[in-house]
Formats: C-alpha cells, sequence, structure tokens
C-alpha cells in the first residue's frame, strides 16, 4: 500500500470533498465488478466466451463463493484458528454464479496469471480438490487487494477420460501418452511435458501467463506473478544441483565453461511462471530433453526419481531461457525441512509443499525410521482411502508451525467441502443431502 494520502493531514472542505469522491470509485468499481461477474455468469461476450467456445462440451460451470465460507468457518470452529490470516473475512454473506473461470478471469491486470494443474489417478483425485478449495479461497482474497495477479484455473486431466470432478473444477481432459511411446510404460517421466503440449495445442487462455502447479501445492496466501518481466519465476529446488554433475551436464548442452554449467537453473517444472510464447517453444524441448536423459544410462543412473526436474531445467537453458529467469526460495515451502510460513530472510511463502513424510519421533526429532514416529503426517497414507475429517493436530513435542499449517489447512478443506465422509467412504464425489455440521446449506447448493 502507497502511504500518500494518508500521511499528510487534508484541510476540512477538500478532505470532505476528496473523501466523497473516494466513495464514488469505490462505489463505481463495486458496480463495475458486480457487471462483470453478471456479464460473464450469462456468457456469451468477449475473449473469454471465444476461448471456451473452442471446448465445446468441456465447459465447465462453477459456483464461487466469494465470501461465503467467512460465515460457516469462523462461527463453526472457532478452536482451530485460520490456518493463513491474511485471507480476510468479509461477513456479508453473498454467492455469485460464475461460468467459465476456466478461460475467463475477471482480473483486468496484463500481469494475471492462470494455474494449471497437473492430475492423474487416485491420490490426484483427492488433493485436487483440497488444492481447489485453496487457489479458490487465497483468489477471493486476491480479489479483495488492490492488485490480484491470480486469474483462471485449470486442472490438466492427463488420463483421457473425464471423470467426477468436472462440474467442481474447471478442467482440461487430455490424453496420455500414446501407447506406442509408453509401450512398456517406462516412460512415465514423459506424461507431464505430454499432457502440457497437448494442452498447449489445444487450449487458449485469456492471461499471457501461467503457473504450473501440482495438486499438492497449497496456496498459503494471494500468490503475485513472481516471473522476471516476460522470462520465467520458478521455485528453487536446493536439491537439484546441475553442477555437481558437470561432465553429465555436458552431454546435453554441449562443452561449455564451468561458469556456464553454474547457470543451469536448480528448478524443476512447476511450480514455474512462464509466458504462453516462451512455453510454445520450451515445451517440445523439455520433451526431448527429457526423453535424452532417459535413454542415457549415466543421465539415468545420476538423476533418478528427479529426472524429470533436471529435464526441465536443462530444456530451459537449451532453450536459452534461463538467462533472465528469477530464481525464489520462497515461492515453496517444504515441511518439515521448513518449519515457518516465512523462509530464512523472512519473506513469506506462498505455496506449501505436502510431498515429504512428516515423521517426529518422541523427542520431537524428524526421523526417517518409522518404528521410532511418535507423530506422522505422509500424504502416502492416503493413497487408497482420501483423508478423513478432522485430523489430529499434531502434538505439542512437533515443534513445527508448517507441519500444523498442513493438518489445518487439509481439515479447513475437508470441513467445507460438500459430503467429504461420503468421500471417504466410497471414494466417490455424490451430491448428498450430509453436510459440514453447523451450517445451513451454503456449501450444498453445488
Ligand atoms: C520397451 O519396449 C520396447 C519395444 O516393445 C523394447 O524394445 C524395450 O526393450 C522395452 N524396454 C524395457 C526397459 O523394457
Ligand atoms: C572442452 O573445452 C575445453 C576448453 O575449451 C577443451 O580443453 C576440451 O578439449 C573440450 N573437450 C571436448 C571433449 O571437446
Ligand atoms: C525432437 O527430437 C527428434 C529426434 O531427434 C527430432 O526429430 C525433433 O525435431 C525434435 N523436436 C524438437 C522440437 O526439437
Ligand atoms: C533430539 O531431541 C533432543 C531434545 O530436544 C535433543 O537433545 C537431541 O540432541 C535430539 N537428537 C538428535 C539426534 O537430533
Ligand atoms: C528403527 O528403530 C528401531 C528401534 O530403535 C530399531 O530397532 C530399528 O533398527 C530402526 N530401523 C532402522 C531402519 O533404522
Amino acid at each position: 500500500m502507497k502511504s500518500g494520502p494518508s500521511a499528510k493531514p487534508v484541510k476540512g472542505r477538500r478532505g470532505f470533498r476528496l473523501e466523497h469522491v473516494a466513495g464514488f470509485f469505490v462505489a463505481a468499481a463495486l458496480v463495475f465488478f458486480l457487471y462483470s461477474v453478471y456479464q460473464a455468469s450469462t456468457g456469451s461476450s468477449g475473449g473469454a466466451g471465444a476461448a471456451a467456445g473452442a471446448l465445446g462440451s468441456l465447459r465447465t460451470r462453477n459456483l464461487i463463493h466469494l465470501t461465503g465460507q467467512a460465515s460457516g468457518s469462523s462461527a463453526s470452529s472457532a478452536s482451530s484458528a485460520s490456518p493463513c490470516p491474511a485471507a480476510e473475512v468479509v461477513h456479508d454473506t453473498k454467492t455469485v454464479t460464475v461460468t467459465k473461470l476456466v478461460y475467463g478471469s475477471t482480473v483486468q491486470n496484463h500481469r494475471a496469471y492462470h494455474v494449471v494443474t497437473t492430475a492423474a489417478g487416485f491420490s490426484n483425485h483427492w488433493q485436487a480438490r483440497i488444492h481447489y478449495y485453496w487457489y479458490k479461497k487465497q483468489r477471493d482474497a486476491c480479489l479483495r487487494e488492490a492488485v490480484c495477479d491470480m486469474g483462471g484455473f485449470t486442472r490438466l486431466l492427463h488420463s483421457g477420460k473425464a471423470d467426477d470432478l468436472m462440474d467442481e473444477i474447471p478442467t482440461v481432459v487430455v490424453d496420455p501418452l500414446p501407447p506406442s511411446v509408453s509401450k512398456n510404460t517406462t516412460y512415465i517421466v514423459l506424461n507431464r511435458p505430454y499432457a502440457f503440449i497437448e494442452w498447449i495445442n489445444r487450449i487458449s487462455i485469456p492471461e499471457k501467463y501461467f503457473v504450473m502447479c501440482e495438486t499438492d501445492h497449497l496456496f498459503m496466501r494471494p500468490m503475485p506473478n513472481l516471473m522476471n518481466g516476460d522470462s520465467q519465476g520458478a521455485a528453487l529446488f536446493s536439491y537439484i544441483v546441475p553442477w555437481n554433475y558437470p561432465a553429465v551436464v555436458r552431454k546435453f548442452i554441449g562443452n561449455v565453461s564451468d561458469e556456464e554449467v553454474h547457470r543451469v537453473p536448480q528448478i524443476g517444472n512447476s511450480p514455474t511462471f512462464v509466458s504462453v510464447e516462451e512455453f510454445r517453444a520450451l515445451a517440445p524441448i523439455w520433451y526431448n530433453t527429457t526423453i535424452d536423459i532417459y535413454e542415457d544410462k549415466e543421465a539415468h543412473d545420476a538423476w533418478n526419481w528427479v529426472l524429470e526436474m533436471y529435464a526441465y531445467s536443462l530444456a530451459t537453458y537449451r532453450a536459452g531461457q534461463h538467462v533472465n529467469m528469477k530464481v525464489h526460495p520462497n515461492m515453496l515451502a517444504h515441511p518439515p525441512f521448513d518449519k515457518e510460513e516465512v523462509d530464512f530472510e523472512g519473506r513469506p511463502f506462498y505455496l506449501l509443499h505436502l510431498t515429504y513424510p512428516c515423521r517426529f519421533d518422541k523427542d520431537g526429532n524428524m526421523t526417517d525410521n518409522s518404528t521410532l514416529a511418535a507423530y506422522t503426517f505422509d500424504k502416502r497414507d492416503y493413497s487408497v482411502k482420501p483423508p478423513a475429517r478432522n485430523l489430529p493436530e499434531p502434538p505439542p513435542f512437533v515443534q513445527n508451525n508448517l507441519v500444523r499449517l498442513i493438518v489445518a489447512m487439509v481439515n479447513e478443506a475437508t470441513e467445507n467441502i460438500p459430503c467429504w465422509d461420503d468421500y471417504v467412504a466410497t471414494s466417490k464425489v455424490t451430491k448428498c443431502n450430509q453436510h459440514k455440521h453447523g451450517q445451513d446449506g451454503v456449501a450444498s447448493s453445488r
């Protein structure tokens, strides 16, 4: 916030008039916003409509509870403090139906970015619901700020088949790797680049930029566009260290100097911000580089389970897109190794990565040994059934605020997504009469 106007004392009459003028603008902005929401909901006009038209039957419809969550969750669960204080609560409850959020964003902002989250398989099914809940909540908070870069959302479902989340989450379905490529399923690392290529070749989005995400990244707060101008902005992965493998790296980028090897970025493909334009050039190189690495025994052995990440990093170098790239230590938090909502320099984290097992012994030390574990949160425990509502909070000996935040965020989402108990029982999304307790049906309208 700029401090200008309010810092100076203003003379009586002039101040009075300024307030009126300001009031007028706020009212005008509100009217304009409601009008654009109404337009979006009725549909036909504008670029959003055109883009959606190309998709025909894949068009989806969403309910956005602009302020809805506030009434239910704050009243019914005063004890479980809201994990993200940044998400402001507005008391006037109103439900607005916005269609085609996937393709049309209400953000009139050229820095706006689209969120594209890849998904396939069961674990991604329940994680996508929680991921999308937090995207929506933080985007609603974002829209109440002076500037909001968060645009539309797409779940990129690369199983080739629509599923039962189509009405809940804006989704584009693309084919999985063709059998001719995935002969013996060994090319599984090609799934993601292939899905993105399918998507970029078929779909247009109104935003100039997008961020590639995964379902286990949860939005902790409204996230600004973290690009460096039109160049990529990516999360730092400190365990991707290309210069520890200079000989291997040179196989893919040529016989360059040590200094150049150090310019290969410490990133993976997600979360990464990229412009649609850069990505069109990058995607085929990413795909090819992945194959190259996969088929090179030395590289394959060296990078193994993070082969995909090296492939993306090396592809950006091969495409010359590493040059002005910005790599952010505070874009993605990695609990239990990160413990606080800010990084080591006090900058806020934006996304919470649910990937690592959070396992602590009775002294509160992290441990890998499950026999010694006195407390564990591991998403892998939910690969057959989704997590139930009200997961227990970590006991006091777990001195890690981000592990607490994971549990609080999962619990808040499962509390607010309708019919979660049925979902846990059947793994199917159902319409039901069961509601979150203490709630009068706001959540049931879907
Ligand atoms: C994968 O399948 C192809 C063709 O069927 C075969 O040549 C290749 O050896 C197989 N690779 C592995 C690792 O099994
Ligand atoms: C790589 O470059 C260095 C320095 O320019 C040179 O000494 C070396 O012979 C080159 N190696 C290969 C395999 O071309
Ligand atoms: C990918 O590699 C194949 C085989 O080397 C090549 O034919 C193709 O042109 C490459 N595509 C791109 C976009 O580099
Ligand atoms: C485990 O925690 C205790 C108590 O905080 C501490 O004294 C001890 O050094 C820790 N052990 C390890 C291996 O970190
Ligand atoms: C785990 O801890 C138990 C109990 O101290 C010990 O017997 C076992 O060897 C440990 N396992 C590993 C893999 O370290």
